[in-house]
């Protein structure tokens, strides 16, 4: 028997497989192919204050290795969210991460408070605030993009979270210096980080000669992405071990297809991975990844799924 279970900034999680922001809408499509109680925890798409109709279409775009999406934060708003997602998510006894966005810091701040005075807020095992979005017109609402927008937002983000429920910061690869940004949400009180999100890219219609996206621009995802993922999580991580800023867990995402793909974050020092893309082609991936990390976990010999945390940067090769 393996313990799988993992701790987020002291939230127990009996298992550390969750489902990506925006890739599995908000639990009830997912839930047919197997019990969203199975997974460590849910993550929500992304709420934002009022309801979006999100970014013209076509906003998929397939690539060689992976796919570009350009939704723009559709949902249908906070207030409607807990009434109906949150409340179906708490009814079934799901772990519930939710995914929070705003145009603001302030806007942050208000989807938040109107979460927390749910009655279903009592399913939340945590709040991921999606500082790093790359499907907004204006390159600087990409808050993760600077290390003093992230503080802000995590700052009021945090101030409004009861105490006990971790906040953790969603960040962009598409930086000069990640730890950076992780130092500075860290600082202003995020509990932990989930990295990455989607990194910003175009396709064009070699037919039409136009971009595919009518967005022009999307995120990319999927296994193009997993050693970018890997690496974020790698310096962040490290930056952690040596005191450069201190120490928060981290979830791992970017390109997770199988329980090898999982714990290549996890040996990086992930303490949980969310499994996005996969689930577009598979949606019994997560259920899957999770299976298949117990196995790896059993095949490396150690009966604790903790104890392969980080464990890549103990057998670092010195020179
Ligand atoms: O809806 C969206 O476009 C979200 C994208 C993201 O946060 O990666």
């Amino acid at each position: 028997m393996v313990d799988m279970s993992t701790t987020l900034a002291g939230t127990v999680l009996p298992n550390p497989v969750m489902t990506a922001s925006g890739c599995a809408a908000n639990g009830k499509e997912l839930n047919r192919f197997f019990p969203v109680t199975d997974l460590g925890a849910f993550v929500t798409k992304t709420v934002m204050l009022d309801p979006r109709s999100g970014r013209p279409t076509p906003r998929m775009a397939e690539t060689s290795s992976g796919m570009l999406n350009s939704i723009g934060l559709q949902g249908p708003g906070i207030d409607a969210f807990v009434e109906h997602d949150l409340a179906w998510l708490a009814e079934r006894g799901a772990r519930v991460l939710v995914s929070v966005a705003g145009n603001t810091a302030e806007e942050f701040g208000e989807v938040v408070q109107r979460l927390v005075a749910s009655p279903a807020f009592s399913c939340v095992v945590g709040v991921e605030a999606n500082i790093s979005c790359p499907n907004v017109a204006n390159r600087g609402l990409v808050f993760a993009c600077d290390p003093v927008s992230s503080e802000q937002v995590v700052r009021i983000v945090r101030t409004r979270v009861p105490e006990g429920v971790p906040v953790v910061a969603k960040l962009t690869p598409d930086v000069t210096d990640i730890v950076a940004v992780a130092e500075a949400a860290v600082r202003a009180g995020a509990d932990g980080l989930t990295m990455i999100n989607t990194l910003l890219g175009i396709v064009i219609d070699t037919d039409l000669l136009r971009p595919q996206l009518a967005g022009v621009t999307g995120g990319l995802s999927g296994p193009a992405v997993r050693p970018v993922a890997v690496r974020a999580v790698w310096q962040v991580v490290a930056a952690m071990r040596e005191g450069r800023l201190p120490t928060a867990p981290v979830i791992g995402v970017g390109g997770v297809r199988t329980g090898r793909d999982a714990l290549e974050l996890v040996a990086a020092g992930a303490a949980a991975v969310q499994v996005g893309t996969a689930t577009f082609n598979d949606p019994s991936a997560p259920r899957r990844v999770l299976a298949e990390l117990e196995a790896e976990v059993a095949r490396h010999g150690v009966d604790r799924f903790a104890d392969l945390v980080g464990i890549a940067h103990d057998r670092m090769v010195r020179p």
